[in-house]
């Protein structure tokens, strides 16, 4: 049945005032509110069945109270949804009143886990690292013979094998790594150059256990390669990271070293955190903590991976996470790391790194 513009707008003014009247209507029961929105705005409602009569009318009329129709349409849809959560809510409050719960007791706190402080420190320096533009790299403990020594310039039976004091696996020829040097050897098998890797993670070595030294610890490595990198670039790279990690004040030097994976090779200290250089267990009395090895990437290990050293060159870091956690942390026993003591755990927030 065609409807007359004039027919539409007294339905309008019709269904407005049913919707007032049903909205300020205080206590509507379930059924009531099913039964209105049915009524209206239900498959055959009157709001729905207005709506499709709009076809009838002109381009113009349709164009003025079309968009009125839907407004109330909305409207409708929104006093429906409201008395709906009223309803919600009441029988909501009246299954808790039945119940007897009281909401205004205290509840029970359950405990919140934390990070592990070592791994704040570790995280802390993988964004100063990504920063300067490292991205993170992986591989496995148990590794190879080859990657965590051969690859790297130290041939069976080196005596340079003997500064790693190596856990052996039944499975020979793999070792739990000593340090996360292989990764590099990993990384530049797999990819060409240029690159700036880190490889954070845990390695493993049978030492006597006292304050500054643990027989599983953490390290970090760096590796850069590029052409034309040498060991200014290496020194100011390190310099910049030490003080975004442990403060502007901290002083570092730079010991000449031998790593036979690199040439030439160093040792970075820091001042001793503790004692401020009076000398203290910690730093067994030289008032200087040994925090990283570092060097130019020997051209045997460039070679070892395929790369030109004639073209190529590196330069290579591997820092020790526990020294710097202990360090930022103030904490002057490594071994507090690893005995799960929680009352030492719980000193650590995020926020203190
Ligand atoms: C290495 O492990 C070399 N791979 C580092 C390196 C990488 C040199 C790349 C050159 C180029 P070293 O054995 O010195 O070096 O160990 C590096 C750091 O690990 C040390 O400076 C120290 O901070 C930490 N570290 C070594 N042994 C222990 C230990 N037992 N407990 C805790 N931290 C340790």
């Amino acid at each position: 049945m065609a409807v007359s513009r004039q027919e539409l707008e007294a339905a309008l003014q019709e269904l407005t005032k049913a919707l007032e009247g049903f909205a300020s209507q205080a206590g509507v029961t379930p059924d009531q509110l099913e039964a209105f929105r049915v009524q209206y705005v239900g498959r055959s409602g009157k709001v729905t069945e207005r709506l499709k009569s709009l076809k009838d009318l002109s381009m113009d009329d349709k164009r003025e109270l079309g968009p009125k129709l839907q407004q109330l349409k909305g409207l409708f849809d929104s006093a429906i949804g409201a008395k709906q959560r009223a309803l919600e809510a009441e029988q909501d409050a009246k299954t808790l009143s039945d119940s007897g719960i009281d909401l205004t007791l205290p509840g029970f706190p359950s405990p919140r886990g934390r990070v592990h402080p070592l791994t704040q420190v570790l995280d802390e320096m993988g964004r100063i690292l990504g920063l300067m533009g490292f991205s993170w790299a992986e591989g496995p403990f148990a590794e190879t013979d080859y990657h965590n020594f051969t690859a790297l310039n130290i041939p069976e039976h080196h005596p340079a094998r003997d500064m790693h004091d190596t856990f052996y696996l039944k499975e020979f020829p793999l070792v739990l790594r000593t340090h996360t040097s292989p990764v590099q050897i990993r990384t530049m098998e797999a990819r060409k150059p240029p690159l700036r890797i880190i490889c954070p993670g845990r390695v493993f070595r049978h030492e006597a256990v006292d304050a500054t030294h643990s027989a599983v610890f953490h390290q970090v490595e760096g590796l850069a390669v590029d052409e034309s990198i040498g060991f200014a670039d290496l020194k100011g790279t390190l310099s910049d990271f030490m003080k975004r990690l442990l403060g502007s004040d901290t002083k570092i030097r730079f010991r000449p070293s031998y790593f036979p994976f690199t040439e030439p090779s160093t040792e970075v200290d820091v001042t001793c955190f503790f004692c401020k250089q009076k000398g203290c267990p910690a730093c067994k009395h030289t008032g200087w903590i040994e925090l990283l090895g570092a060097g130019v990437v020997n051209p045997n290990v460039l070679r070892a991976v395929g790369y030109d050293p004639e073209k190529w060159s590196g330069f290579a870091f591997g820092i020790g996470v526990e020294r710097i956690a202990m360090l930022r942390l103030g904490v002057r026993d490594i071994r507090l790391f690893y005995e799960n003591d929680l009352r030492f755990l719980e000193q650590f927030d995020e926020n203190l790194v």
